[in-house]
């Protein structure tokens, strides 16, 4: 990499940021891509993402990502919003434009593109989400904006799946999500569903949490998609292809947030033979043989 006087910057804003992937695979997109464009991290305490934002528009800051626990609070200093972003109310993505950034969530993009390309087809299909908390809230929307046909979605704290429902079913005019108690798994009628797994349950070192332990659940499971990539393998994971599901974890969705990223700062397109050699690097990294 040879950073120049005309190397373009991006950043990420966050804390913590120190254990992030995601300049591995920024730096490795550039590198293949021959862009002269290099990604680090910017720790930013809470009531400092304001000046944050600020700083990068008036340094020339090319874009920026935004995790935890900023993702709601930077929306307040953004020129413009994309709608999906807006419904979602969290933000991950700042790329630059005239006067200030716009706001993107390309962890939806992400998954959205990782469910893709696995052949996972959202419109039509019966949905069950594990979780309410802000991942669930935005793939809730998601399901409803390509049309699905409906979402259990279940949580420990019911309140708060009732929340995600009431807001989705407002903006869709149209009854899709249906909140539901973890506990109440067995009222969900018998039938083929895609189960997307939210919660931190199973997340390393707990490997062998589970959210819903009953086997008998995963005889509703035709595809399970845990958002949890380590470890590589969840429990979730291992239940749905017990009972001869398809399953995914959440490595892809993390890669293609990135990449989806990278293309709206850079204005290109990232070919799958591209994501799929920055794919093998981060894995590499991770110390996953599969
Ligand atoms: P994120 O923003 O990544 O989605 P979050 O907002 O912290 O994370 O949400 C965590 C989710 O995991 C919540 O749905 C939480 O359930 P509650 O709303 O009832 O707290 C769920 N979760 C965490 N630990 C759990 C546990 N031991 N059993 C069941 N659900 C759990």
């Amino acid at each position: 990499m040879n950073i120049n006087a005309k190397t373009r910057l991006c950043g990420l804003i966050g804390n913590p940021v120190e254990h992030s992937c995601s300049p591995l695979i920024h730096n490795s997109l550039s590198e293949i891509l021959g862009i002269n464009m290099v990604y680090t991290t910017f720790k930013v305490e809470k009531d400092s993402v304001k000046e944050a934002v600020k700083g990068a528009y008036a340094l020339n800051i090319l874009g920026m990502n935004v995790t935890v626990p900023h993702k709601q609070e930077v929306i307040g200093s953004l020129k413009e919003i994309d709608p999906l972003a807006k419904s979602i109310g969290a933000v991950n993505t700042l790329v630059r434009m005239d006067g200030g950034y716009k706001g993107y969530n390309t962890d939806i993009l992400g998954l959205y593109r990782s469910m893709t390309e696995e052949g996972i087809v959202l419109s039509g299909e019966k949905v069950i989400i594990l979780g309410a908390g802000g991942a669930s809230r935005a793939i809730a929307f998601l399901c409803a904006d390509k049309g699905a046909e409906c979402v259990y979605l279940l949580n420990r704290t019911v309140e708060k799946a009732k929340e995600i429902a009431m807001e989705v079913n407002r903006e869709n005019d149209k009854e899709i999500i249906i909140p539901m108690a973890i506990a109440d798994y067995k009222n969900i009628p018998g039938d083929s569903y895609l189960c997307i797994q939210t919660t931190s349950v199973g997340l390393h070192p707990n490997d062998e949490d589970v959210v819903i332990g009953d086997e008998a659940f995963y005889e509703l499971i035709h595809t399970g998609y845990d958002i949890i990539y380590n470890p590589y393998e969840t429990k979730f994971m291992k239940l749905v292809q017990a009972k001869g599901g398809r399953a995914f974890n959440g490595l892809k969705m993390l890669l293609y947030q990135a990449v989806a990223a990278y293309e709206l700062w850079n204005d290109v397109e990232v070919s799958k033979s591209t994501s799929d050699r920055v794919f093998d690097i981060l894995k590499k990294e991770m110390g996953i043989n599969d």
